[in-house]
């Protein structure tokens, strides 16, 4: 997998803008006046929180979390390791942990179990994005901007081998 090719585009700016919009506003609602914390799961939702962050009008705090995954496609959730910490106090708080896509969600399955000890007030998922197909542990997000199909994809943070960050758009490729 050395080379990619762009083959389209899965949502343009103004699609991702208006669905972004609608998810700040539900978080708002459901979280009723309970503080906010908004942890980005780093790298690829720094796009998406920075954007999420911004349409929302109350106390909202931001934090970051680090994992990193070894053997990526093993079954086992055990694989996943925390590079990054949590550095606010978030007990009590209605936290809700960003992320681009969930993929397998081992990734996700581990950060919440660790979260927890936090002892947030309540702890909701938010995923840009969301393949389903390819889920081995059980995980569901709260809010999900938008389901895709088996499709690898790039852009808007969402990275391949570290590249395609930038793009404001979601695209989908092929490798070889
Ligand atoms: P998982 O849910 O633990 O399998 O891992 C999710 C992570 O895998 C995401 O946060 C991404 O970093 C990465 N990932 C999964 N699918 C894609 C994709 O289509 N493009 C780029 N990264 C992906
Ligand atoms: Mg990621």
């Amino acid at each position: 997998m050395m080379n990619i090719q762009i083959k389209g585009k899965l949502f343009d700016e103004d699609q991702i803008k208006h669905r972004v919009r609608e998810l700040a506003e539900q978080i708002e609602r459901d979280a009723a006046g309970t503080p906010i914390v908004l942890v980005a799961v780093l790298k690829g939702s720094m796009v998406f929180a920075a954007d999420l962050m911004r349409q929302m009008n109350g106390s909202v705090q931001l934090d970051t979390v680090a994992a990193s995954s070894y053997g990526k496609k093993s079954v086992s959730s055990g694989n996943v390791q925390l590079r990054k910490d949590l550095d606010l106090d978030v007990e009590g708080k209605y936290v809700v942990i960003i992320e681009d896509i969930i993929d397998t969600g081992q990734t996700l399955k581990f950060l919440c179990q660790h979260m927890s000890l936090h002892q947030p007030g309540e702890l909701k998922i938010c995923t840009l994005l969301d393949k389903p197909a390819r889920r081995l542990v059980t995980l569901e997000a709260d809010y999900v901007g938008f389901e895709i199909p088996d499709e690898f994809v790039i852009g808007y943070g969402i990275d391949y081998a570290e590249q395609y960050r930038n793009l404001p758009y979601i695209g989908f490729v092929e490798t070889d």
